[in-house]
């Protein structure tokens, strides 16, 4: 079967990769970039930062810092509006997961007009978006350099999954240097989110030898580099391994797709306004024990790419091996004991799995699911 392969087709990573960054913005002859972040990062000075390197290269900046932590439609709304108002010809998002979304939303909108909800699904635009440069601060959502935007419909509360090539960045930027000093929380957070693309594009049923082996490199770095990373927030070379770790994530999840622990969580996400790697980190090791069944040897294979000797068990040993060691990370690195912790509740669970196998990520899980068995696998998580 022949299979496409998507990424930005220019990736900037390592210490000293914003500089880097404007001098190719330069070059490309953009004059008034839209910022798409929140503000947190203006408080810390981020933003003050990166728009004085633009401007002293001639660049004009306007500022959006009103995107929320699972952005939504209104945040879309608000930024196409300064977009259009200040006549901006692109668009930079700074910041991690949240900023690149809301960011590709404005600029698919911008170039093939509507709301971003008429998007929803698979390739469903029909214009490349407005040029758009990511530059990231997490590891790692990876939403610098995928085809995947998750904006939440406020009136349906669910978040919405559009995957589309249209939204993939011209340009990503991952320098670890704004990675420093980000709170343990979400560090962990996003770690473990980079963790749960690596695992779900693994077992896919759209995986292939590339996205095999960035998935493989990427879970090895995680588990060798994300402890200290949550510990020593000041390691460079911690947070420069995650960096890498979360784009070879992204590489293998671009294209090999997801699975239900993504398309669960974006339920939670939605309904509760949960954060993203979180709800992930407590899915994963459940719906990893509902797929042990179908993909024992390649769960196996996780285990080994986690350090755990493998050689002398069978595959459906080391698969629980795997389970054992995300359930191991996750409490290494503070992540709450389950969901009943972050306030989910039972009776919400029917609707949550209704959405759950509409989302598009959950259409590539190695075992399709009945509505009562993903029902059970959120019932386990509680
Ligand atoms: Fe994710």
């Amino acid at each position: 079967m022949a299979t496409k392969f998507f990424i930005p087709s220019v990736n900037i990573l390592g210490q000293g990769s914003v500089d880097e960054a404007i001098n190719d913005i330069k070059a490309l002859g953009f004059t008034k970039a839209l910022i798409v972040t929140d503000k947190p990062l203006v408080n810390i000075g981020l933003v003050a930062r990166v728009q004085d390197k633009l401007n002293t290269q001639g660049i004009d900046v306007v500022i959006f810092d009103g995107v929320q932590p699972n952005p939504t439609m209104g945040n879309v709304e608000a930024g196409l509006a300064l977009l259009n108002t200040h006549q901006c010809d692109f668009i930079i998002s700074l910041g991690g997961g949240s900023p690149h979304d809301c960011a590709k939303g404005i600029a698919l909108v911008a170039t093939n007009g509507g709301q971003i909800k008429d998007y929803e699904g698979v390739d469903v635009s029909k214009k490349p978006q407005m040029p758009l440069v990511a530059i990231n601060t997490t590891a790692g959502t990876a939403s610098e350099m995928t085809r995947f935007c998750i904006i939440t419909d406020e009136a349906r509360h669910i978040k919405m999954a559009i995957v589309d090539k249209n939204t993939t960045p011209i340009l990503s930027v991952n320098d670890p240097e704004l990675m420093l000093e980000k709170p343990a929380s979400l560090t962990a957070a996003t770690g473990m989110d980079a963790l749960t693309h690596a695992i779900e594009a693994y077992v896919s049923i759209a995986a292939n030898p590339i996205t095999d082996a960035c998935a493989i490199k990427a879970i090895e770095l995680i588990n060798a580099n994300l402890v200290n990373a949550v510990k020593q927030g000041d390691d460079i070379t911690a947070r420069e391994n995650m960096a890498y770790a979360q784009f070879l994530a992204g590489m293998a999840f671009n294209n090999a797709s997801l699975g239900y622990v993504h398309a669960m969580a974006h339920q939670l996400g939605g309904f509760y306004d949960l954060p993203h790697g979180v709800c992930n980190a407590l899915l994963l090791p459940h719906v990893q024990t509902y797929n042990a069944k179908v993909v024992p040897q390649r769960l196996s294979d996780v285990a080994k790419a986690m350090g755990v000797n493998v050689s002398t068990m069978t595959p459906e040993q080391g698969a629980n091996a795997a389970i054992d060691a995300i359930k191991a990370l996750s409490c290494a690195v503070n992540i709450p004991a389950n969901l009943t912790e972050l306030g989910v509740k039972a009776e919400d669970i029917p609707t949550l799995a209704e959405n759950a196998l509409k989302d598009a990520c959950g259409f590539t899980n190695p075992k399709q699911a009945t509505h009562e068995e993903i029902c059970q696998i959120f019932t386990n998580a509680l």
